[in-house]
């Protein structure tokens, strides 16, 4: 667990220990988790350069006058795309790279409260399961060169070569939740159920995070629970689940975490030596948590007060039977079929 006054005093300390110059890509930083995340790196960071990616251009442009006046040395960009096409998630991409070389923190929070059913898109895919994973691990495999340079320890930082280097994959989902899955229909085409599409997603993510932490010695891969936080994840709710949740959340009042604090929270995850990569155990022992995937795997479920999970049965049975690789090459096998060689 992580209080707060401890998570605070991480983030004050960023540049002390990463340098300035970081750069930050917020696939979902126009609302809710990702926003308030974006707004925490930027305020706690020097001369940052952060993407918001998402499709509310005006909400972005807000968000982006607000964070100029607070920190005129920082650099926020919007980029608009639909993420729930693999198509757009290239397109952003690309943008990125024709401006960065690195890329420290690469931080996934695109989401929908949809219950509709199965909404497929002319891809081929679900909505929501793609914006919950497909789409997500098509960010990390395309910006893996970026994030490998971040970590690139021969690189100097941009203040001092003595500084650590970033390089972080987060995914806000459900750590904690995983659970077994149809392994004959991953995409969920004939399997699709509003429950099945949660376990799907959450279950794949930490599958596919812990399996490219195993080959990405020098960058984290961390997969966290937020607790329950006021965004805006009911907008595309009909009117009656609306006023049920609405109801909800005054029940859940007691539990639920602060948008500034859950920003603050994830700022901390993306950046504390408690989350260090597999490349830098040594350097961190007795700092480090407790990650799965084996000891020091670089692969971390963090709960919503700053904690590990306890390694979750499922996941050490599917690393054992091989069906992590097999999870992970169903995912680059999606992307073939959807994108062809791109
Ligand atoms: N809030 C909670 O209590 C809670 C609890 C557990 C898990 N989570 C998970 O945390 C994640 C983030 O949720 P949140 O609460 O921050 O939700 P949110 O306020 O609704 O933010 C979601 C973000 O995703 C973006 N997005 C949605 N569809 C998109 C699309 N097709 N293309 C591009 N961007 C898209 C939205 O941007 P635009 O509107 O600009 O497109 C927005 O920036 C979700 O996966 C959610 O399931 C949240």
């Amino acid at each position: 667990m992580a209080s707060l006054a401890a998570v605070r005093e991480n983030n004050a300390g960023i540049t002390r220990l990463y340098g300035s110059g970081l750069v930050a890509v917020f696939v979902g930083g126009t609302s809710g988790i990702g926003e308030s995340t974006a707004r925490a790196f930027i305020r706690n960071t020097d001369a940052s350069r952060a993407y918001l990616i998402g499709r509310d251009e005006a909400r972005a442009k807000g968000i982006i006058e607000e964070l100029r006046h607070l920190k005129p040395d920082s650099q926020v960009t919007f980029i608009n795309a639909d993420v729930s096409l693999l198509r757009e998630v290239d397109r952003a991409c690309s943008a990125i790279q024709e401006k960065e070389e690195k890329v420290n923190i690469l931080f996934l929070s695109p989401g929908t409260g949809s219950m509709n059913g199965r909404d497929e898109t002319d891809e081929g895919l679900d909505k929501k399961l793609n914006l919950h994973y497909y789409s997500r691990m098509r960010f990390v495999s395309n910006l893996l060169p970026q994030l490998t340079k971040a970590a690139d320890t021969t690189q100097p930082t941009t203040d001092s070569i003595d500084k650590s280097h970033l390089s972080r994959v987060i995914s806000v989902l459900e750590a904690g939740g995983e659970a077994s899955l149809h392994l004959d229909d991953l995409s969920l085409k004939t399997n699709w159920s509003l429950r099945n599409c949660g376990k799907h997603a959450i279950t794949m993510n930490s599958v596919a995070m812990e399996h490219l932490a195993s080959i990405h010695p020098q960058t984290s891969f961390i997969h966290t629970f937020p607790g329950i936080v006021r965004t805006g994840l009911n907008r595309d709710l009909g009117t009656t689940a609306k006023c049920a949740i609405s109801a909800l959340m005054v029940l859940a009042k007691p539990w639920e975490i602060p948008f500034e604090e859950s920003g603050e929270r994830h700022l901390f995850a993306a950046t504390s030596t408690r989350f260090s990569p597999r490349a830098d155990r040594d350097r961190y022992i007795g700092v480090a948590e407790g990650s799965d995937g084996g000891v020091g795997s670089g692969f971390y479920r963090v709960a919503s007060d700053g904690s590990t999970y306890k390694p979750s049965k499922i996941m050490e049975q599917y690393r054992a039977e091989g069906v992590r690789s097999m999870i992970w090459d169903h995912t680059l096998n999606i992307f073939a079929q959807v994108r062809g060689g791109q």
